[in-house]
């Protein structure tokens, strides 16, 4: 293996620059060309491709987003577009990809992968936590850290004006990012998918806030099947007259900013496990970290296999909630 490239796809996630840092200077120490491909797939199909070296990613270790851009690309979804892509990868004789993102991202690498003869390690970069094969993701501890800030200030309003607050956090179809922000922020009810949304709880957890006067923090993950925040809120607002409440949406503000220390340690950690995976013969494989050690997951398993949140903490966090 002589050239090989990276790039970033699907949601950024804070980390993600530390994750390039590690895998052009990774790299570039055993001797290899290292191309970075902006854009995700989009730029892989149009060549924007651009060599790197060690000071392309100075100064980035500490900084959200990602350099290298990400995009949401269909063209690569058809059979076509990878066609292009894969021509573009043998213009710069890159024979290896190590690609940083997602689900999405893992799920056109490994088709891509099944296509054309190119090895390609993936990195989990995703605020989701939801890829199984890494403790995990690139993202999520930064991501976590910021809703549990945006809550506790919330918080403060929610207690002086006794007011119900329904909080939604990012996740998409999981409750990696609610659990342990409604754990930590003291919320007395999360409300994810992974399990059957009791609104008679809620309501009457409600009422009963209502007499004492207390305000309410509620969780809400995205992708519940009882809907939004806002809908849920509403559904609250039928049931229980005159609750006094708000909604606050957190969304991409919980995907920006600096990486806290953890994010940037695994990030660097992948990275550098990505490229000597890819010099030790892997191929079609994510790097994760388990139990603080780089392993190797099919990307296949990785895309399919399900990470339940812990039970316990679900548990924990109904009785931790309850105000009785
Ligand atoms: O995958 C990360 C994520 O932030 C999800 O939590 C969320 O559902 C989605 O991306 C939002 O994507 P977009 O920024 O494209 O709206």
């Amino acid at each position: 293996m002589k050239n090989i490239a990276v790039f970033t796809s699907g949601g950024d996630a804070p980390g993600m620059n530390a994750a390039i840092r590690a895998v052009v200077r990774t790299g570039l120490f055993n001797g290899l060309k290292v191309y970075g491909i902006y854009r995700g797939y989009d730029g892989m199909i149009s060549g924007d491709i651009k060599v790197m070296n060690s000071q392309s990613v100075s100064n980035i270790i500490q900084s959200g987003g990602t350099i290298l851009k990400s995009a949401r690309c269909p063209e690569f979804r058809t059979p076509a577009g990878r066609k292009k892509a894969y021509e573009q990868l043998l213009k710069y004789n890159i024979d290896g990809v190590v690609a940083i993102g997602g689900d999405g991202t893992f799920t056109g690498a490994k088709i891509f992968a099944e296509e054309y003869d190119m090895p390609i390690i993936g990195v989990p970069g995703t605020i989701d936590n939801d890829i199984y094969g890494t403790d995990q993701t690139i993202g999520y501890d930064t991501a976590v850290n910021t809703a549990l800030e945006a809550i506790d200030r919330i918080r403060d309003t929610a207690d002086s004006h006794d007011r119900v607050f329904f909080i939604e956090v990012m996740g998409r179809d999981s409750g990696y990012i609610a659990v342990p922000c409604g754990i930590g922020g003291g919320a007395e009810m999360i409300i994810i998918p992974e399990t059957k949304t009791n609104l008679e709880g809620l309501y009457d957890l409600v009422r009963t806030g209502k007499k004492s006067k207390r305000s309410f923090i509620v969780i809400v993950a995205e992708g519940d099947e009882e809907g939004s925040a806002f809908e849920i809120a509403k559904k609250v607002e039928n049931k229980v007259k005159g609750m006094k409440h708000k909604v606050t949406i957190l969304g991409h503000i919980q995907r920006g900013g600096r990486p806290l220390m953890w994010d940037r340690l695994l990030a660097s950690q992948m990275g550098v496990g990505a490229v000597e995976g890819l010099l030790y013969g892997e191929r079609n494989k994510m790097a994760g970290v388990i139990s603080g050690r780089v392993c190797f997951t099919p990307l296949e398993e990785a895309i399919t296999k399900s990470k339940p949140i812990n039970p316990n903490l679900i548990r924990m966090s109904e009785i931790l909630g309850a105000t009785k």
